[in-house]
């Protein structure tokens, strides 16, 4: 288990320098003034989902102005987030008829079983939790997505639940490839 969570680091450790890299190369292509700071996180944003701390630091570098100022811009705007996508993002509604049916709730359990907080993805890279406002099925409130599935009608008790079907088909996936790799 520890094997695995040291592999999945230094996994993300790798993907997040080869980032840095593709964005060092790209970044060459914007102009230089400071007007270019957003199309620039934009792009960057559009690209790899979201801003690595490095990549502040770059676009300070490359504008020729502190990485404060950058970041101060980045969390101006709600579009840009600073972690990677989990492999399943989890997206809670805290629109308006999903507040007043406990979304904040739902949203809190997600963040204490998973133990990251809105905004955040797990070191693992397994789960990621975002609020987001209305999905459009207010029916159904209060709305949680996991991937690009809905689960409506959603209540504190089922979080735990549905979490661990992931891990459930998780390991079974892993098992199916270990059996493979061995019948090769
Ligand atoms: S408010 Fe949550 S789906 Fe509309």
């Amino acid at each position: 288990m520890e094997d695995d969570a040291a592999a999945a680091t230094a996994a993300a450790e790798a993907e997040e320098k080869a980032i840095l890299s593709d964005i060092e190369q790209k970044i060459k292509c914007f102009g230089k003034d400071r007007g270019r700071l957003i199309p620039i996180l934009q792009a960057i944003q559009e690209e790899h989902q979201y801003l690595p701390e490095g990549a502040i630091q770059m676009v300070g570098r490359h504008l020729e102005i502190p990485a404060s100022e950058v970041y101060g811009v980045a969390t101006f705007y709600n579009a840009f987030r600073f972690n990677p996508p989990g492999k399943h993002p989890i997206k809670v509604c805290l629109g308006t008829a999903c507040h007043v049916r406990a979304g904040d709730i739902i949203l809190e359990n997600f963040e204490r079983k998973l133990e990251i907080k809105e905004g955040q993805t797990t070191p693992d890279r397994e789960f990621s939790i975002e609020r987001v406002a209305c999905v459009g099925c207010c029916a159904l409130a209060p709305v949680a997505l996991i991937g690009e599935t809905v689960h409506g009608h959603m209540a504190p008790s089922k979080v735990e639940g549905l979490l661990m079907r992931i891990q459930i088909e998780k390991e079974k996936e892993e098992r199916e490839r270990k059996q493979d790799e061995s019948a090769q």
